[in-house]
């Protein structure tokens, strides 16, 4: 089992639609995947009750600290688990980072974004010292074709990876929540992204 979170303090970066359309993509090619939703929004969670069914994706709700312990037992009989994480940091990060094989932080492309993430990454770095989580890995989501260099080397240089193919801004991304499926090539961006 591969546990993988969408994670960023700051709201509206693409954390629920990314992780949603990672699942989807996921079981589209027959994998077992469990959506988990880990923010009390329930952006996830409420997704799952309505279509998860439909793209057999499985959906879960664990917003408390601790994940890493609870995993095992929410992970059972499961390929994948992608977590949907809260625009928030609190303990719950911290078991959100632990129980993660991959950790995936969207960004747009814009300074606040930006601003926000040098928190997340000290916290990730911290745990990443002491063999506790992994490093994470940025990605741009709704690029609309600005310049990315000012982007990059900011990230850069915070030490964290960048992917590098940028997710565009799309409106099957926000389909997604009317029960639409990704378009090939966008379930496709978001495997190559996993797979990273
Ligand atoms: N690549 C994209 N193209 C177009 N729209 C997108 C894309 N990614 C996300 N969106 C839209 O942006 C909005 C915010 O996305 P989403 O709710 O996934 O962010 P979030 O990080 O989970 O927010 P929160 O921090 O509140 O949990 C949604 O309306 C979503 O449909
Ligand atoms: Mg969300």
């Amino acid at each position: 089992m591969k546990a993988v979170s969408f994670l960023h303090q700051k709201g509206g970066t693409g954390k629920s639609t990314l992780a949603i359309g990672a699942a989807t993509a996921l079981a589209a090619r027959g994998e077992r995947v469990l959506l988990l939703d880990a923010d009390h929004q329930g952006t996830s969670a409420e997704w799952g009750n309505r279509f998860g069914h439909g793209f057999k994706v499985s959906t879960g709700a664990h917003v408390q600290p601790g994940l890493e312990d609870a995993l095992e037992g929410l992970a059972r009989d499961q390929d994948w688990v992608i977590i949907d994480g809260p625009p928030s940091l609190s303990s719950i990060t911290e078991g959100i980072l632990r129980a993660s094989n991959k950790v995936i932080i969207p960004v747009r492309p814009a300074p606040p974004d930006l601003w926000a993430l040098p928190w997340l990454a000290a916290i990730a770095e911290k745990l990443r010292r002491e063999g506790r989580g992994p490093r994470p890995l940025v990605v741009v989501n709704m690029h609309q074709g600005e310049p990315l260099e000012p982007v990059l080397a900011e990230i850069a240089e915070l030490q964290l990876p960048t992917h590098p193919q940028p997710l565009p801004a799309h409106p099957a991304f926000p389909a997604l929540f009317e029960g639409h499926a990704l378009p090939e090539h966008l379930a496709k961006l978001l495997l190559d992204l996993l797979l990273d």
